[in-house]
Order: structure tokens, then sequence, then C-alpha cells
């Protein structure tokens, strides 16, 4: 597992996780403006999680890059997926998950934030990935073996936790995080992840310093993988 040490512009309380050499060597050359999708689901707008996504936004357009937020539960997004949409071959896709891969596949980036719930990603980001990241669309399975689709697209991943890194970590939590959404969403889908920046020790007390250095943390991972044109 590759974690890189928080370098100099990074905060404590703030990881950039998992970006390995190749990932490194493949950052975006300078000047080349980017579609942005960022999905983000937290149900409070004031929330922490919304207002990194919020600063993160601003910063992409402040590069001179497009981008698009779906703010699935302000947009009211289902995450149910119904009993059709499993139904292989040609069918009618329901009309939000139509927009939603049509928007998926317009985008060249696709960052996706949320905070760790048990350990995983809140239903409604779990019910969007279920339903947009649909069988013939995202991934092809072929005896079994996942075949993603949307290679060629970078994605960035950006969470948050209650708990120290540290022990989640120690634990081996950390691992499965990893394990089931690094590599089994965004990577089997064929995303090439530049980066998973986390941000843990998220409590109602954090400091308002500590807050301000993680929404400057959020514009740095912007600009460190999106140059301005
Ligand atoms: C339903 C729920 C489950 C949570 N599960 C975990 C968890 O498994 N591990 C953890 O470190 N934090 C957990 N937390 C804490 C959140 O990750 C933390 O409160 C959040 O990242 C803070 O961001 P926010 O202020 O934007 O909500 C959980 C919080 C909630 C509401």
């Amino acid at each position: 597992m590759a974690i890189a040490q928080p370098g100099p512009r990074r905060s404590p309380g703030m990881r950039q996780i998992n970006a390995t050499e190749n990932d490194r060597s493949t950052l975006m050359h300078k000047g080349a403006l980017m579609k942005h999708l960022i999905v983000v689901a937290h149900p409070a707008e004031d929330s922490f999680t919304m207002g990194l996504t919020r600063a993160y936004a601003a910063e992409l357009e402040k590069l001179g890059h497009s981008q698009r937020t779906y703010d699935l539960y302000r947009m009211g997004f289902s995450p149910v997926l119904a009993a059709p949409e499993l139904a292989l071959g040609d069918h009618p896709i329901s009309i939000d998950v139509k927009r939603a891969q049509d928007d998926l596949r317009a985008a060249d980036v696709l960052t996706v934030i949320y905070p760790l719930w048990w350990l995983s990603m809140p239903a409604m980001m779990k019910g969007y990935i279920d339903r947009v990241f649909a069988r013939g669309f995202a991934y092809e399975s072929l005896n079994g073996v996942v075949h993603g689709l949307l290679g060629g697209k970078k994605s960035v991943l950006i969470t948050l936790s209650g708990a120290p890194l540290s022990l989640l970590i120690k634990s081996g939590d950390w691992n499965a995080v990893q394990a089931l959404q690094d590599t089994h969403v965004f990577r089997s889908s064929g995303f090439e992840l530049l980066e998973h920046l986390h941000f843990d020790e998220i409590t109602p007390d954090l400091p308002k310093a500590v807050g301000e250095q993680h929404m400057a943390g959020v514009r740095s991972c912007a600009r460190r993988h999106f140059p301005a044109g």
C-alpha cells in the first residue's frame, strides 16, 4: 500500500493516499482544460463535506475548468435500483439514470465526495453507483470477470471520517475501504484514480483553523492535478 507522506503544503488530518508513481506520471499536462463531474452525498447543506465540495468546485472553475456538481440529496436522486433496471439487453433506461450516464460520459474527470459511514459510502452514494454504474455502461462481466468500460477517464476520491486514519490503518479497516471503494468501484470501472484524499478526525468540535487548512487542502488537490489552462 502506497501512502504518500504529507507534503509541505498538507496539513495534519489530511492525507493523500494511494497516488502511485505511475499515477503521478500521468497527471494532466499544463493547460488541458477538463470537464469535471463532481458527485457528492451529504444530507446537510452546511456540513463540512458540502463545504469541501464547494471549495473544490470553485477552485476548478477558478482554474478555468468546467464543472457540474451532482448534489444527490438536493437533487432528490433516487438511490433505489428497481427490478427493470436489472434486465439484460435493450430496455428503456430510467430518465434520471440516462441523464446521469450522459453527464458522466461527457466528463473527463469524476470526483466523488462523501463521509465514511460504517466505513462505507452513504446509501445515497451507493445507490448512485448501483444505478448509474450499470452493466453495459460502467462494466461488462464475462464469466464472472469484470471489465471496466470507463477507461480514459480520471477520478478523484475525497472521503472524510470521524476516526483518525492511523486507527483505521492499524485495525485493517483502511485496507477494506481501499479494496472495496478505490479498487472495486472506481478502478474496476476503468477509471485512473489520481488520488484518494482523506480528511480524518472530522468531528463537530473541529477547530476552525483546522477546517480552514482542510479547505486549502482540497483547493490544492484541484491545482495539483488540474493546472490552469
Ligand atoms: C451513520 C454514520 C456512520 C458513521 N460511520 C463512521 C465510521 O464507520 N468510521 C468513522 O471514522 N466515522 C464514521 N462516521 C463519522 C463521519 O465519517 C463523520 O462524522 C463525517 O466524516 C464528518 O463529516 P461531516 O461533518 O461533513 O458530516 C459516521 C457518521 C455517521 C452519521
